[in-house]
């Protein structure tokens, strides 16, 4: 048996472990990563909204802190991978328009930024008039919307690919391959590999998105309680500029929609939510869906190229909120349960986790999400 040592081994190779192993490298630890197929993860799916204001419904106040937190650091964190890889992220500082279908949503809308001013955050409601103004190739008539000017968007797969060669250039050593925690008591020493080969660490990052429940070697009691939820979106592709200027949400009949136009005239439609376990095969009746509501938001979508459809698995915790933090097994860190978060958090994900390993003490505003808040009392 080969063994070999690392400061730390992150298990999962997706947003968040690839950021978390640039950072931990960066800091001086020798880093190692592991993940049997990192393109099956979430991030390969996500449209890559950064979108707080806009998703505010769906946040409890300390994961809207620290959704805002993370947006708040995006610009540098894009800009330090650009300059240091020379890769770009997608990031777009575009902003996101809410849009109402009927009368019943805009009253929801109205809520929404009654509530989100409540908590000091920026939106501005807008008219029928002043929507089809901002968004001219929306279908017309729509009754108004929310221009939320601070939620932008990135493009998951190029801040991926960035992350990664930004890792490489640190001497993050990347191994595809599925590990086994090996423990010693109730403190893990490291990781085996498929083919024998030990691999020593005194920590071990948990970060394998909707598998981190399924990794081997953890006892069950200690097994993070993610689970995945399916999530399909397509990307369409017109020739020419843009249509959009922002990116476009809202929810048509009940079903929720959001488009998001790149620079290169692609738009990425999404998406589903199913809770199907692990199949990751696209479901007919979602891609209709999307087809249909993201054609009557904007009938030119009609004309689109079908360039892709992708399904991905996000990582659901109980609460819906991330999981960041030492667990019940010394030495072992979650960085897991980012649901539908994952891209907007993976900066102060991967900062919280350096910092923790690197001091010993993980930032004040994680406090909220260290894993032992599921644990339940004996
Ligand atoms: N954050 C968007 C989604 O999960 O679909």
């Amino acid at each position: 048996m080969r063994t070999t040592n690392a400061d730390v081994i992150v298990l999962g190779n997706g947003a968040i472990g690839s950021a978390v192993a640039w950072r931990c490298a960066q800091r001086g630890l020798a880093v190692t990563v592991l993940d049997p197929d990192p393109a099956r993860g979430a991030w390969h799916t996500a449209a890559g909204m950064l979108a707080p204001v806009t998703e505010l419904h769906y946040a409890e106040s300390a994961l809207l802190r620290l959704n805002l937190d993370s947006l708040t650091r995006y610009p540098a964190f894009a800009a330090e991978l650009t300059e240091l890889t020379g890769l770009p992220t997608g990031l777009q500082e575009c902003g996101t328009v809410s849009i109402a279908w009927d009368g019943a949503d805009l009253a929801a809308l109205r809520d929404l930024h009654a509530f989100g001013r409540s908590l000091g955050l920026p939106g501005e409601l807008l008219t029928g008039r002043e929507l089809h103004a901002l968004e001219p190739a929306l279908t017309p008539g729509l009754p108004g919307g929310l221009l939320a000017a601070g939620d932008h968007q990135v493009d998951p797969r190029l801040l991926h690919a960035a992350l990664v060669a930004a890792g490489e250039r640190a001497r993050v050593r990347a191994v595809a391959a599925a590990g086994s925690v090996v423990l010693s008591g109730d403190r893990v020493t490291g990781v085996r590999l498929p083919d024998g080969t030990q691999l020593s660490a005194a920590h071990v990052v948990l970060a394998a998105g909707a598998w981190s429940g399924t990794v081997d070697g953890l006892p069950e009691s200690t097994r993070p309680g993610v689970r995945p939820v399916k999530g399909q979106t397509l990307r369409l592709r017109l020739p020419g500029p843009p249509r959009l200027a922002h990116v476009v949400r809202g929810s048509i009949k009940g079903v929720p929609i959001y488009v998001l136009p790149r620079t290169d005239g692609t738009y990425v439609v999404g998406a589903s939510a199913e809770e199907v376990g692990f199949d990751q095969s696209p479901r007919a009746g979602a891609v209709y869906e999307l087809l249909r509501d993201a054609q009557s938001l904007m009938p030119e979508l009609g004309e689109a190229v079908l360039a892709e459809i992708s399904t991905g698995l996000r990582p659901g915790s109980p609460d819906n909120a991330p999981s960041i933090g030492p667990s019940a097994i010394t030495g072992l860190i979650h960085a897991t349960g980012h649901y539908r978060n994952g891209i907007l958090l993976t900066p102060v994900t991967a900062d919280a986790v350096a910092d923790l390993i690197s001091t010993g003490q993980l930032p004040d505003g994680l406090a909220a999400f260290t894993p032992d808040r599921f644990r339940v009392s004996a």
